[in-house]
């Protein structure tokens, strides 16, 4: 831990069911308290993304940054900046509590003067993260590389019509990848911002999405070469930056994967504003990745229901944390996933303690929905009442047809002959809502 305090004035956040009122402390999440035979760190692996945290200071598309970070005031050397910067991050993360953060190549380091020299600053910082991961003990849940901000990646990493910058993100990926292996990281993700396009008249999409899978080939490909044990997550969003994202949603990353045989290497990173923006809810993308085996991890933040847009803000809705935690729960855990925050501050909030208070916020908020889900789930009313509703598919005629010992031809045969004539019974969703607002 280094001697400057970047958050002066704040210590170790505790727990406590009834902290004071205006005090930072959580009133749900209590690391070592046992729910569901496990304890409530070991469930939710939560995560501080390094990029929203301490890399954006607070500029938008209209404006100038509108925070100066105590670690950027304190030079003009980008180098020195960015090893005060993990200085600050690692006092963040250890007072806040979390066990694991997530970091972009180019979050943890700055650009240099060309791209060897850029990859070399990379470098060098991996070196600091692994001595702060040493002496902290807070631990890498996923890393991955920035193949979007860079004028290179403008028109596309993996799918840009130009190989050298096909090149560069492979190079990247490459370096990325070994640096979370180094680190012990427990997953890599890829998120592909630029990997779509904004126009169909300059993009030839059969091609890119060749290019792509062809990309993600040799990154299953690199894992296998450098042993690297975690899991590799594509993490879907509908559009923005790009008009269309080729990883729109779950359903269409999975069927990419099937399509060109990559299944088996990779699963998905969630994320909840990604989900609502594709028109879903954060539990149908949660559902729909349990129900085909792709759960990887998850980004937890919510957008804003009047805006069309990634605000990435804290979650603050327990209903939404309850539901998405009871299938997790059914599911048997979240594996190498954790829950993220690739969340970040409101423009105002200027003030050090704003961004543990959006931490405790959106933890505390996860933390009810687990104790929530776990309630739902002893209670087994919910469970009891989808038996009921699929139970005709245990009769003589549901067996047939689920162990394929029927036709179009046979079962016309049947309709006809036994004059079936099924009455609609009754999917009592006003019920269930009404069960599921009792337990919140
Ligand atoms: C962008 C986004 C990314 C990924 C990591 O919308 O979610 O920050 O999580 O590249
Ligand atoms: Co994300």
């Amino acid at each position: 831990m280094s001697t400057v305090e970047y958050f002066p004035g704040i210590g170790r956040v505790p727990y406590a069911s009834q902290p004071a009122a205006e005090g930072l402390g959580f009133r749900f999440y209590d690391p070592d308290r046992v729910v569901a035979g496990r304890t409530m760190r070991e469930h939710l692996r939560f995560a501080v993304c390094w990029w929203h945290s301490f890399s954006w200071h607070g500029s938008d598309v209209f404006g100038a940054p509108t925070r100066q970070p105590a670690w950027v005031a304190a030079s003009d050397n980008p180098l020195q900046r960015a090893e005060r910067q993990a200085a600050a991050a690692f006092e963040f993360f250890t007072k806040l509590g979390v066990d694991y953060f997530t970091f972009h190549d180019r979050d943890v380091a700055p650009e240099g003067a060309d791209f060897t020299a850029s990859q070399d600053n990379f470098r060098r910082l991996v070196d600091s993260l692994e001595g702060h991961m040493a002496s902290s003990g807070v631990k890498l849940l996923w890393g991955t590389a920035n193949l979007f901000g860079h004028p290179r990646y403008a028109a596309g990493a993996a799918t840009s019509p130009d190989p050298e910058v096909f090149a560069c993100a492979a190079a990247q990926v490459a370096d990325a990848l070994e640096a979370t292996h180094r680190l012990g990281g427990a997953n890599y993700v890829l998120w592909g911002g630029r990997e779509g396009y904004d126009s169909l008249l300059n993009t030839d999409l059969k091609r890119e999405r060749l290019q792509f899978a062809r990309f993600l080939a040799m990154v299953a490909d690199h894992k296998e070469r450098i042993g690297f044990k975690g899991t590799l997550l594509i993490e879907p969003k509908p559009f923005e930056p790009t008009k269309h994202q080729y990883d729109f949603d779950t359903a269409a990353v999975h069927g990419f994967l099937l399509q060109f045989g990559l299944a088996e290497h990779f699963k998905v990173n969630i994320e909840a504003n990604h989900a609502t923006l594709a028109g879903h809810s954060f539990v149908h993308e949660i559902a729909y990745a349990i129900a085909n085996d792709l759960l990887g991890s998850i980004d937890a933040n919510r957008g804003d229901p009047q805006l069309g847009w990634d605000t990435d803000q804290f979650p603050n809705d327990v209903a939404d944390a309850a539901h998405v935690m009871l299938l997790i729960l059914q599911a048997g855990g979240l594996g190498s996933g954790g829950f993220n925050f690739d969340a970040k501050l409101r423009r105002t909030s200027v003030d050090p303690a704003d961004l543990f208070h959006a931490h405790v916020g959106g933890m505390d908020t996860i933390a009810r929905g687990l104790l929530i889900a776990d309630r739902m789930r002893s209670d087994g009313r919910f469970n009891q009442l989808l038996e009921a509703r699929y139970a005709p598919w245990r009769s003589p005629l549901g067996s047939a047809i689920v162990e394929g010992r029927e036709s179009l031809g046979s079962l016309r045969e049947r309709a006809l002959r036994d004059r079936l004539n099924p009455e609609l019974r009754s999917g009592r969703q006003e019920y269930l809502e009404n069960l599921f607002a009792r337990y919140l």
